[in-house]
């Protein structure tokens, strides 16, 4: 006999309560970290307190001094981790950041048979395969969504909405402190440091800013999209990363010359011809100025997954703060309460080892050169470049420089970055530079 709606419903909901203990039973949830994010999570909770998600207990270092009022008395604040973890709780969040302690603790609530929902890009860009194969053995979820890019559901569109799909390309803007920089010199013509400082003093940057701005932060990203999207399981070191730091106000000239701009773009490329390949760089590089990514402005971050059926996808808004952080932590406690806290089968853990990881891409470069100016010096760059079979596109110079450092740029024809590599260590070596030449691949699509 068919079965009605009604009766179908009711049966979906026995069944989660079967498993969850009762038919009313909410979600019980003990927060790790009571920080910028976990405060936020802690708000958003409270504002819902009719829905299927009970938060039951706050955990922090110095407790008495993270303590509000304004959240329910029944909350049970503690600064004794075994408190959460031998509670009763059904999902522990983990919102205090770094590798350990939080990682034996994330291992420990698994262990525990909680499911654990993170925002912990380090951790799950380290040890995500391995946490996710805990988690599958011990029959729970582990959930990340809010490790890239704040609150863009980037991770769970690609995991599930493009599930369908065979991605070969994941692209983006994924730092936003980066972002804030670059886009800050080119709307004011500022120099990076003057960029850096304002990002400092607005909190948008640490007083140690080297994890964003050397491109380790957006590579601990990327690394979780490329298990994410491309199935693959490689390690950080094979990620190759450059710096911002050297790109100058006047690179943003130039490029305006070419319809271009400049982001610190990640791009992790798949290839499966002759085995499994995969291409993979955090690098500044130029951008068409018409192409979305030229548009995510500030802090916003973008990411694009390319597919073999579905084509180009985009996800893009606000990468990080508390609140935007905090909806897709919660929207991962939702995903949780719908599957009844059943394992997610085929997710990262399952990712392969590619046969070769290397940062090259074949792309037309931009060359930027500060020299002591002197006849000849274009014939000699332009003889390394021939020597290696690299083609000059164009020569672009702006008036107005002094000849003790004038500036001027190349455009090279698409070529294999590890090439070029080789041909600048050689220009490098000529004695006319002022500062070492800039490289940026040309990224046009
Ligand atoms: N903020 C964002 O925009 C954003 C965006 C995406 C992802 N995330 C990720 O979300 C996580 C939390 O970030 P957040 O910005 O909320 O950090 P946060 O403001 O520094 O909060 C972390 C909290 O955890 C506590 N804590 C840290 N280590 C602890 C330990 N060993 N024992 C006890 N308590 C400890 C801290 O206590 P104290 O106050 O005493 O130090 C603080 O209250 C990180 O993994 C981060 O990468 C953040």
């Amino acid at each position: 006999m068919k079965k009605s709606r009604s009766s179908k419903t009711k049966t979906a909901r026995a069944r989660v309560a079967k498993k969850s203990g009762g038919a009313d039973r909410k979600l019980k949830i003990g927060l790790i970290g009571f920080g910028t994010v976990g405060r936020s999570v802690a708000k958003i909770l409270a504002q819902d307190s009719s829905g299927p998600l009970l938060l039951t207990h706050i955990f922090n270092r110095s407790i008495k001094k993270k303590k509000i009022g304004s959240l329910s008395s029944h909350i049970r604040w503690t600064e004794n981790i075994d408190d959460v973890l031998s509670s009763d709780v059904d999902v522990v969040v983990e919102l205090i950041g770094g590798l350990e302690p939080a990682g034996e603790w994330v291992r420990k609530a698994l262990r525990a048979g909680k499911s654990v929902v993170t925002a912990n890009k380090l951790l799950i860009s380290e040890q995500g395969p391995e946490l996710l194969d805990l988690a599958r053995k011990m029959g729970k979820r582990l959930e990340f969504g809010a490790s890239v890019a704040g609150g863009i559901p980037a991770i769970i569109g690609i995991q599930e909405g493009l599930a369908g799909d065979r991605l070969y390309k994941i692209a983006g803007i994924l730092n936003g402190t980066c972002n804030f920089i670059l886009t800050k010199m080119e709307k004011d013509g500022t120099s990076f440091d003057a960029a850096l400082k304002e990002a400092q003093s607005l909190g948008y940057a640490e007083a140690n800013p080297s994890a964003d701005v050397d491109g380790m932060d957006a590579r601990a990203k990327l690394l979780i999209l490329i298990q994410a999207g491309l199935r693959l399981r490689v390690r950080s070191e094979q990620i190759p990363c450059r710096s911002i730091s050297s790109v100058a106000a006047v690179d943003f000239m130039y490029a305006a010359g070419l319809d271009c701009t400049i982001r610190q773009i990640s791009v992790a490329q798949k290839q499966t011809n002759k085995g499994v390949r995969l291409a993979a760089a955090v690098q500044p590089a130029l951008i068409p100025s018409a192409s979305l990514m030229a548009h995510a402005q500030g802090s916003q971050n973008i990411v694009t997954a390319t597919g073999e059926f579905g084509g180009k996808m985009i996800f893009s808004g606000y990468g990080a703060g508390g609140d935007p952080t905090a909806v897709a932590v919660i929207s991962d406690l939702y995903a949780i309460v719908r599957s009844s806290g059943a394992p997610v089968e085929a997710l990262p853990g399952a990712a392969e080892v590619p046969d070769s990881v290397s940062g090259d891409f074949t792309v037309p470069h931009y060359l930027r050169f500060v020299v002591r100016d002197r006849p000849g010096i274009v014939a000699s760059i332009a003889a390394i470049l021939s020597k290696y079979e690299i083609s000059l596109d164009a020569l672009l110079q702006k008036p107005g420089f002094p000849h003790s450092a004038l500036p001027f740029v190349m455009t090279l024809e698409a070529c294999d970055s590890a090439v070029l590599d080789r041909a600048l260590a050689e220009i490098a070596r000529l004695d006319f530079h002022v500062e070492p030449p800039l490289c940026l691949p040309i990224f046009l699509d």
